[in-house]
């Protein structure tokens, strides 16, 4: 049995009174809740249930979102490399579920690392975009990685410090996600780590350091634009008094309520009307605690700003053209940017990103080496639906060369393909190109990615 922080307990006793019994009971003897989100822009839910599983229950705030036992490993299944999936723990799916999201949102998400939240919302924005920003270097890099997988077009992923967005930022976005670093108490039944570093004097500095991050947040939101606040843990200092105190220095905003499906699954707050927690005794998940802010100042200033599109030579253009014409049927080659040698598709009006470190923007295409050669990018490969593709080589999942592709390996096919590329995918779930040699099909899976066991368990 875990052994929890006996400061630790003494506060919650205080906190729960009468509940606090079923609520220790509840962290440390029941399984933690882990569930998978099915990306519907890659595969339909039935189709992936009917290939993976018809057993698993659905989650009931999201459709797309289906409980697994804990103990299921899906890193290495092909769905999960071709972004058919994303795994997140249930209750950490409700932040982003408590405002109404518009498709054309700009949206600036903090502390964005892996990408659960992050990636909610961009299912479902069009013409907006998101950035998703992360602090640590290599939590942006996993972030980055994470949006490629899953096929978004419509992200910036950036590694700054939220301090950073302030110079071109103030009152832009539509909503400012601060789901904000915390001392994990909610995670204890998931995370061991979580409970070794718990300690009083780490719950009080995250305090300090969340009503810093939502300082920023304040002046980044536009008039009527929204954050919302969440965090993973139990403390007060963390939760309901950082907003109490976000709101006595910010009087132009105000507590507003979440949706009717995040209420219904989630609890009212301590003595802070319309926030919300999720508690493990009383709610589906771990422990979480969600506010939303709306900014209710008349005089926000909103910029209408473009970026200065770099010039494209049409000889370029109709380069481009010929080497992606071999891959995809139809893309706009007016929102192909050029940012630092390589050709990025954005498909929306670039923000201002030169006072920002940006790992990633729309989808990277490819580049000219020195040979001047078109070096097609992996990114390609998974951010349209497959229809999309010319020469796609589809294998089913008990196929050998679907390990054979992930694992780096070449692949033999006896399918006819005209073109140089090919587009390898499993029940319709893109993963990645090779490059046609007269039928052997040369490994294009970048080697970060590569499944080297060259197996798949699902459990
Ligand atoms: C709870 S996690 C975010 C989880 C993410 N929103 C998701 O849904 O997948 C908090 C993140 O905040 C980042 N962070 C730490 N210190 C920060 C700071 N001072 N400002 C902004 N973010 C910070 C951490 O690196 C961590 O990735």
């Amino acid at each position: 049995m875990m052994k929890l922080p006996e400061d630790f307990l003494n506060r919650m006793q205080t906190l729960l009174k009468d509940e606090y019994e079923i609520f220790l009971q509840s962290i440390t003897n029941e399984e933690p809740t882990r569930g998978l989100r099915i990306n519907t822009r890659k595969i339909k839910v039935e189709d992936f249930l009917n290939s993976f599983d018809t057993s698993l229950k659905q989650v009931p705030f999201d459709e797309n979102f289906y409980f697994i036992p804990h103990h299921w490993l899906l890193g290495n299944h092909p769905y999960f490399h071709g972004g058919a999936m994303y795994l997140q723990e249930p209750s950490a799916a409700l932040p982003a579920l408590s405002v109404e999201v518009k498709e054309d949102f700009k949206v600036l998400d903090l502390c964005a690392a892996p990408g659960g939240k992050t990636s909610q919302i961009l299912s479902k924005l069009n013409s907006g975009f998101l950035i998703a920003n992360e602090i640590n270097f290599n939590r942006a890099k996993v972030l980055a990685g994470n949006i490629e997988r899953l096929g978004y077009q419509n992200a910036i992923v950036t590694n700054n410090k939220p301090e950073d967005f302030l110079k071109d930022y103030k009152n832009f976005f539509d909503l400012v996600i601060v789901d904000a670093p915390c001392s994990g108490e909610g995670m204890f039944r998931k995370d061991e780590e979580a409970i070794k570093n718990w300690n009083i004097t780490n719950v009080l500095s995250c305090a300090i350091r969340q009503n810093d991050i939502l300082k920023v947040a304040a002046q980044l939101v536009k008039q009527k634009g929204q954050i919302v606040y969440s965090t993973c843990t139990y403390a007060i200092e963390e939760n309901e008094e950082v907003v109490k105190n976000f709101l006595r220095e910010h009087p132009d905003f105000k507590l507003v309520e979440v949706r009717d499906e995040v209420k219904q699954n989630t609890s009212p707050a301590i003595d802070l009307e319309y926030a919300r927690r999720v508690w493990p005794h009383k709610n589906i998940g771990e422990g979480h605690f969600i506010a939303v802010m709306e900014n209710t100042l008349e005089t926000a200033v909103h910029y209408g700003y473009k970026y200065p599109r770099s010039k494209i030579s049409s000889s370029v253009i109709k380069e481009l053209k010929e080497e992606l014409g071999q891959v995809i049927v139809d893309i706009n080659y007016h929102n192909i940017y050029l940012l630092k040698d390589n050709f990025h598709l954005i498909p929306f009006s670039l923000p201002p990103i030169d006072n920002l470190k940006v790992m990633l923007a729309g989808v990277k295409v490819g580049s000219f080496n020195k040979y001047r050669r078109f070096m097609i990018d992996h990114q390609l490969s998974h951010a349209f639906s497959i229809s999309n593709y010319k020469n796609v080589i589809n294998y089913s999942l008990e196929d050998s060369e679907v390990s054979d592709y992930l694992a780096g390996y070449e692949i033999i096919t006896s399918q006819i393909i005209n073109k140089e590329y090919a587009l390898i995918s499993v029940n319709g779930v893109a993963l990645g190109f090779g490059k046609n040699v007269n039928g052997t099909i040369k490994n294009y899976y970048p080697k970060g990615l590569r499944n080297l066991v060259k197996k798949f368990e699902k459990y």
